[in-house]
């Protein structure tokens, strides 16, 4: 006889019904409508011959939108955060020096993750809103002499988007590895991982991608390839270790973990339109976009927080005005007009407004929307103005 079924926790509950929200937020941002189609397919067998041939079309879009030739582009199974893990945990050994050089919170938490695979972290530091200069990370680099270089592209809690110009031969003049996270440039701001001579990066599918998060773009070229290949323990991470997945993703095809494959299925379609739309012209349109945003939120007296020549055209990071309450206002879009607009992180948390145009929502009509609101409901949420002084 089985014992009776404990039902404290049974609910009857209604199928799922989340409102349509128009995501203008750090991330997720709105997948496209046919990435959904693909999600809803029926899944197929993630060793079925169809399914190795889309997981070969992935890999090859992948290394289409990253500019690069390496192998080892595979997407993760897991967030941004699951290929960021990847890139640290295949080829740090303990007590390799990894200098992070950190202008926002994703620096902070690319330091955290290296320390736990035991890697001596040196870190360097600017402001929340500045970028390194050549100088400054050449001079780190000449003092430190690391065995990994790793900086953010795209920092989202910031907005600022790091010039890439001499820092792969710098890595290379000092046999370093240039490790770069692009989870909010990929597939929206120009990237040339080979012609910038990037070692690893990683991405993620909810942002630039136009896919519900879920998958982590991963890729590694051949100098990192060799010093994995040359540690002497095994990686210490055996969910995202790429010797292991590689007989998956590679000829063998050997069953590592369980692929989501329906995930695979948006990736791939997502993939697609971004090639069918060219990266040319989906970098111009999101700069195009951002570009609309930042004129029109001026135009209404708003501060922008980063410098112009240094603004990710996927991420504005907007000065909240001096007596407003950010939050209740990000709340009023969310609960009265369906909009997310993100909020500030770490060192700007309450400062600023976070609005992200991203993939399929970087459209005009978006833009136009949000300068709309911006423009009728801010006002209320200004202090009244101090009753004018009155002479007697
Ligand atoms: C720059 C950056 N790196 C890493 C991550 C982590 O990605 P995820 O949240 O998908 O794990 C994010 C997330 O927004 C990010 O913006």
């Amino acid at each position: 006889m089985l014992p009776p079924v404990n039902s404290a926790h049974r609910r009857t509950l209604g199928p799922i019904a989340t409102p349509n929200r128009l995501l203008l937020g750090p991330g997720p941002s709105n997948a496209h409508p046919t990435v959904l189609q693909a999600l809803a397919r029926t899944p197929i067998g993630h060793l079925d011959p169809l399914y190795v041939e889309l997981m070969g079309e992935v890999q090859e879009l992948l290394r289409y939108a990253w500019q690069t030739d390496n192998r080892l582009t595979i997407p993760m199974s897991g967030t941004g955060s699951a290929a960021m893990e990847a890139t640290l945990a295949n080829t740090i050994e303990p007590g390799d020096t990894v200098l992070v050089a950190i202008k926002g919170y994703f620096g902070l938490r690319l330091a955290d993750m290296a320390g736990r695979y035991r890697a001596n972290v040196v870190t360097i530091e600017k402001p929340w809103g500045e970028a390194f200069s050549l100088a400054e990370l050449e001079e780190a680099v000449a003092a430190h002499k690391p065995k990994i270089l790793a900086i953010v592209h795209a920092e989202t809690s910031t907005g600022i988007c790091q010039p890439m110009d001499g820092i792969g031969d710098l890595c290379r003049q000092h046999d370093c590895l240039l490790l770069l996270d692009t989870v909010t440039s990929l597939g929206a701001v120009p990237l040339y991982l080979d012609a910038w001579k990037v070692d690893l990066a990683y991405s993620c599918s909810q942002k630039g991608l136009s896919c519900p998060p879920g998958l982590g773009p991963f890729t590694m070229g051949p100098r990192a390839e060799a010093k994995m290949m040359a540690r002497q323990g095994k990686v210490p991470n055996w969910y995202l270790d790429v010797t292991l997945l590689n007989q998956y993703w590679g000829s063998d095809r050997v069953y590592h973990h369980t692929a989501p494959v329906n995930m695979n299925f948006g990736m791939r379609e997502a993939l697609r339109l971004l090639a069918d739309e060219g990266l040319e012209a989906a970098w111009a349109r999101h700069r195009c976009n951002a570009e609309r945003l930042w004129a029109g939120l001026e135009r209404l007296g708003l501060e922008l927080h980063a410098p112009e020549h240094l603004r990710l055209p996927t991420l504005t990071t907007v000065r909240i005005p001096e007596g407003v309450d950010g939050k209740a206002f990000t709340l009023h879009l969310l609960n009265q007009h369906g909009i997310e607009v993100g909020g500030g992180l770490g060192a700007l948390a309450g400062k600023v407004w976070r609005i992200g145009l991203m993939g399929y929502n970087s459209q005009p009509e978006n833009v136009d929307q949000l300068l709309n609101l911006f423009e009728t409901e801010l006002p209320a949420f200004r202090p009244a103005a101090a009753p004018a002084a009155v002479a007697v």
